[in-house]
C-alpha cells in the first residue's frame, strides 16, 4: 500500500473507535420477515427456517475446535498444498477436518457439467463487463453491507483491508475461469478454503470488542442469510446490470451463469433449500434480504475508501471522479451517497447517457456511436482495473485466521 493509502487508513482507523460506540448506541438496521418459500429453490422443497439463525453445522464445530487445540499454522502449511480440484487432500491434516474436507469437496449431484462449461464461455466473452462489475459494483456494494463490513473490518483480514477486499471481488471473478470446476482448476479448492475461513470466523468474532459492540442482536456472524444477501450483491446484481446494459445475454447463458453461482453457494455451504432455482426466485429473494439492510457504516466508509484507493493506484488518480461516476451509475445514487461516493452530476449523466451505447457499440449492435473521449477513457481504466486486480491468473491464497484483527 502506498503511504498516502496508508495514512489514510489510518486517520479512518482512528476515527472508528469513538464511531463504533456510537453505533452500539443506534438500533440495529430493519430487515423483513422471511417468507421466501424453499419451493423456489434448487432442492424444491425444505423446513423454511429464517436462513438468518443458521450458519454451518457441519464446519462451525470442526473449525472451532481445530482453532481450540491451536492446530491452524500446522494446518495452514499443509493446505498451502492443496490448489488443484483434483488433487487429493495433503497427509498430516486432523482427522476430522480432513473428514469434513473429503465430504466438502464433493460437488452437488445436481451440478450440470455442459452449463458449467458454457457460464465459463460467457463469463470470458462479457469479461470486461463482469469483472468491472464484481470489483466495482459488487465489491463496493459489500461496503455498504454493514453486517459484511464489520465482519471483514473486525477480523484479522482487516488489518490488510486492500488484500482483503480485493479476495471476494477476485473470488467473484474465479468463479468465471474457465477451468473453474474442472480437475485442473481450482474453486473446489477456493470454495471449500473460504468455508472454512467463514467458519472459523464465527468461532472468533464473537470474542473481537469491536465487533460485539456493533454487531447488535446478532452474536454469531455470517449466517447463511448473509451468505446470500453477499450472493446477490455478486450474482443477481451483476446479471441484473448486464441486463439493463444492454449486454446480449441469451436464456442459456443466463441459465448458465446462475448454474455455476447455484453450485458456488452449495460448495461455500449454503443449505439448497436457500439457493434460488430460477432469476425470479433470485430477484424475489434479492428484495427480501439484501435491499432492506444496504446502509452506510463507519467501517463500510473506510472499506470504501481502500477499495477506491487501489483503482487511484493505477493511475495515479487520474480517474478517480471518472470512477466514482462510473460506480453511482452502476450502483445508483442513493447507496453512491450511503458508502460515501463524491457526487459527479456532469460526469454521471454524461456515462449515463452514452455508457449504454459504448456497450451496444461492444456488443456489436450499432456501429462506432460518437461518444464523448471521456468514456473511451473510462473504459480503458475499467479495462486496467479489471486485468491489474482481477486477472492475476493465481489461485486467491486463502489461510484460516486463529485471531481476529489487533485492536
Ligand atoms: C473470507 C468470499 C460471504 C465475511 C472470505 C474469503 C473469500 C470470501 C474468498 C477468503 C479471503 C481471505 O483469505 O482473506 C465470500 C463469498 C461470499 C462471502 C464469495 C458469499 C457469496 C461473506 C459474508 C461475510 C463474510 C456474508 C460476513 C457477513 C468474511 C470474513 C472473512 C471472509 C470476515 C475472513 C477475513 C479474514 O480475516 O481473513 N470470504 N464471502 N463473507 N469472509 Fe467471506
Amino acid at each position: 500500500m502506498d503511504s498516502f493509502s496508508r495514512r489514510k487508513m489510518l486517520m479512518t482507523g482512528g476515527a472508528l473507535g469513538a464511531a463504533g460506540a456510537l453505533a452500539a448506541a443506534s438500533p440495529a438496521h430493519a430487515r423483513s420477515l422471511w417468507t421466501w418459500s424453499p419451493s423456489a429453490s434448487v432442492a424444491g422443497t425444505g423446513a423454511g427456517v429464517d436462513p438468518e439463525w443458521v450458519w454451518d453445522e457441519e464446519a462451525d464445530p470442526v473449525l472451532a475446535s481445530v482453532i481450540d487445540r491451536g492446530d491452524v499454522p500446522r494446518v495452514n502449511t499443509l493446505l498451502k498444498r492443496w490448489t488443484r480440484n483434483d488433487q487429493p487432500l495433503p497427509d498430516g491434516l486432523p482427522a476430522d477436518l480432513k473428514e469434513f474436507m473429503e465430504h466438502a469437496r464433493q460437488m452437488p449431484t445436481w451440478a450440470e457439467k455442459a452449463k458449467l462449461d458454457r457460464a465459463a464461455q460467457f463469463s470470458k466473452t462479457k469479461g470486461i463487463y463482469v469483472g468491472a462489475l464484481y470489483g466495482l459494483g459488487s465489491g463496493l456494494m459489500s461496503t455498504a453491507i454493514p453486517r459484511e463490513a464489520r465482519a471483514v473490518y473486525y477480523s484479522k483480514g482487516g488489518a490488510d483491508m486492500k488484500d482483503r477486499i480485493a479476495k471476494t471481488a477476485r473470488l467473484g471473478y474465479d468463479i468465471g475461469d474457465l477451468d473453474a470446476y474442472l480437475p485442473q482448476g481450482s474453486m473446489i479448492v477456493t470454495a471449500v478454503k473460504t468455508r472454512m475461513v467463514h467458519a472459523a470466523v464465527r468461532h472468533l468474532l464473537p470474542q473481537s470488542p469491536g465487533w460485539s459492540q456493533t454487531s447488535g442482536t446478532q452474536k454469531i456472524p455470517i449466517s447463511q442469510a448473509d451468505i446470500m444477501v453477499t450472493w446477490h450483491s455478486l450474482a443477481t446484481f451483476v446479471m441484473r446490470r448486464m441486463k439493463e446494459w444492454g449486454v446480449r445475454v441469451s436464456t442459456a447463458d443466463s441459465d448458465a451463469y446462475l448454474h455455476v453461482w447455484q453450485v458456488s453457494a452449495h460448495m461455500l455451504g449454503v443449505a439448497d433449500e436457500y439457493i434460488p432455482a430460477s432469476w425470479d426466485a433470485a430477484n424475489a429473494q434479492s428484495k427480501q434480504v439484501l435491499d432492506p439492510i444496504l446502509a452506510h457504516s463507519t467501517e463500510g466508509e473506510a472499506l470504501t475508501n481502500v477499495l477506491l484507493g487501489i483503482v487511484a493506484e493505477l493511475d495515479a488518480g487520474l480517474t478517480r471522479p471518472l470512477i466514482s461516476a462510473f460506480t453511482r451509475y452502476t450502483l445508483g445514487g442513493d447507496v453512491g451517497d450511503m458508502i460515501g461516493l463524491s457526487k459527479q452530476p456532469v460526469l454521471e449523466k454524461l456515462i449515463s447517457t452514452a455508457w449504454p451505447l459504448l456497450v451496444a457499440f461492444r456488443e456489436g449492435l450499432v456501429p462506432l456511436p460518437a461518444v464523448p473521449a471521456v468514456l473511451w477513457t473510462l473504459e480503458e481504466a475499467l479495462r486496467r482495473f479489471v486485468l491489474l486486480f482481477l486477472a492475476e491468473g493465481q489461485p486467491i491464497a486463502i489461510d484460516i485466521p486463529d485471531v481476529n484483527r489487533p485492536s
